[in-house]
């Protein structure tokens, strides 16, 4: 068995929240070739998508190993100490706890792992994600794995007809649970529609033990129960041979949709798949945006990158995602561009309302009498 973990955080952007200064890129890299070396991990790539740097390992130590996560957490306070020493913005942001206790959940950094026999060929896509939250991969991760008209191969392979089973987190009551689709995608639907709520953690073949996809479920502001950071999340996809087809995994992110996460955290927008190459938020520090790092495991190496999203293919989507982009920032600080107020990670509201709640009056008093309280 291999496990395969990506651990991503925010340890401070360049310029702004926009990319990830090389130097930090080394100091990981320098940090994980160290531990492959003395044999702990097998193998590694560092990888980012704007202010991220996300940690991808391959290991025997099973999921949520103490070792693994503190290589992780040791790794992001050095990249941590090279953004203060360049004076970089929001250094060691996403590093919300002084000490390491054990595992980073909960600690400030977003994790996916998962645990499996490696099959005689293993095709894997990892997803990064910036500006956006675990709730965006919903929409994308059903089209794969539930949806006829992104994938085929649910119709045609007899080894996907039976469908996938889907285990779905309720991040407001830390609870989970898990639908069988075809059988029971209404079901499933009406919850992972709500993605600031439901987030699909888990994708299992039927009645599976071993996940054929994985995100990350963190949410750092109900971590710390204020707005402390961004939750940009990852996801882990195998595929091929009884899965989606590598280009079926893909096709779900053509035809962009909106999600939360761009300016401030606080506003909605599209999630644009880009290459390596467009991987900084730059235009109202976004928009929010997908990389995808292919790779073929072989024998726990990871054989790759491959930039899946720098193809032309995907010109068309980024076109799209484009004009969504120039149709919500029309609305400017108005919803549904703008999150309702109960999901927007910073808000004035509680400070302008303090200033003027002795304004507000029940609205059947006299005109008079109201105007009397200004
Ligand atoms: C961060 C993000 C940015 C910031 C914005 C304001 O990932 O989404 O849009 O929220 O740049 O940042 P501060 O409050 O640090 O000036
Ligand atoms: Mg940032
Ligand atoms: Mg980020």
């Amino acid at each position: 068995m291999i496990t395969l973990s990506v651990i991503k955080a925010d340890t401070g952007g360049f310029v702004g929240h926009s990319a990830v200064h090389p130097d930090m890129m080394q100091a990981a890299e320098a940090q994980l070739k160290e531990r492959k070396e003395q044999g702990i991990i097998i193998d590694y790539q560092v990888a980012r998508v704007g202010d991220d740097i996300a940690l991808i390992m391959t290991h025997r130590h099973g999921a949520d190993s103490e070792l693994v996560h503190r290589i992780a957490w040791e790794t992001f306070q050095a990249t941590t100490e090279v953004a203060k020493r360049l004076k970089l913005y929001g250094a060691g942001q996403d590093l919300l706890k002084d000490a390491f206790a054990g595992n980073v959940k909960g600690m400030g950094p977003g994790v996916a792992e998962m645990q499996f026999e490696e099959r005689p060929s293993e095709p894997v896509i990892i997803f990064l994600g910036d500006k956006t939250s675990p709730g965006a991969w919903n929409l994308p991760v059903f089209r794969m794995f539930a949806d006829p008209f992104n994938t085929p191969g649910l119709v045609i392979d007899p080894k996907m007809h039976d469908g996938f089973d889907f285990e779905i987190m309720d991040l407001r009551e830390n609870k989970i649970a898990r639908f069988r689709t075809p059988q029971e995608s209404y079901d499933l639907l009406m919850f992972i529609g709500s993605p600031n709520r439901f987030v699909i953690r888990n994708v299992y073949l039927p009645g599976g033990t071993e996940p054929v996809a994985s995100t990350s479920t963190q949410r750092l502001s109900l971590i710390a129960g204020k707005y402390v950071g961004k939750d940009d999340p990852v996801l882990i996809v195998r595929c091929q041979s009884g899965l989606p087809a590598v280009g079926e995994v893909l096709e779900a992110f053509t035809q962009p949709h909106l999600v939360e996460g761009w300016m401030r955290g606080s506003h909605c927008g599209p999630l644009m798949p880009v290459g390596f190459e467009q991987a900084n938020t730059s235009r109202f520090d976004g928009p929010p945006r997908v990389v995808a790092y292919g790779f073929q495991v072989n024998r726990g190496r990871l054989v790759g990158p491959r930039d899946m999203f720098g193809d032309p293919g995907f010109d068309r989507a980024r076109q799209t995602a484009l004009e969504m982009a120039e149709m919500m920032r029309r609305m400017g600080p108005f919803e549904p561009h703008r999150l309702p107020l109960e999901e927007m990670e910073y808000t004035a509201m509680p400070q302008v309302m303090r200033k003027v709640q002795h304004r507000f009056q029940p609205a059947d008093q006299d005109a008079g009498e109201a105007a009397g309280a200004r």
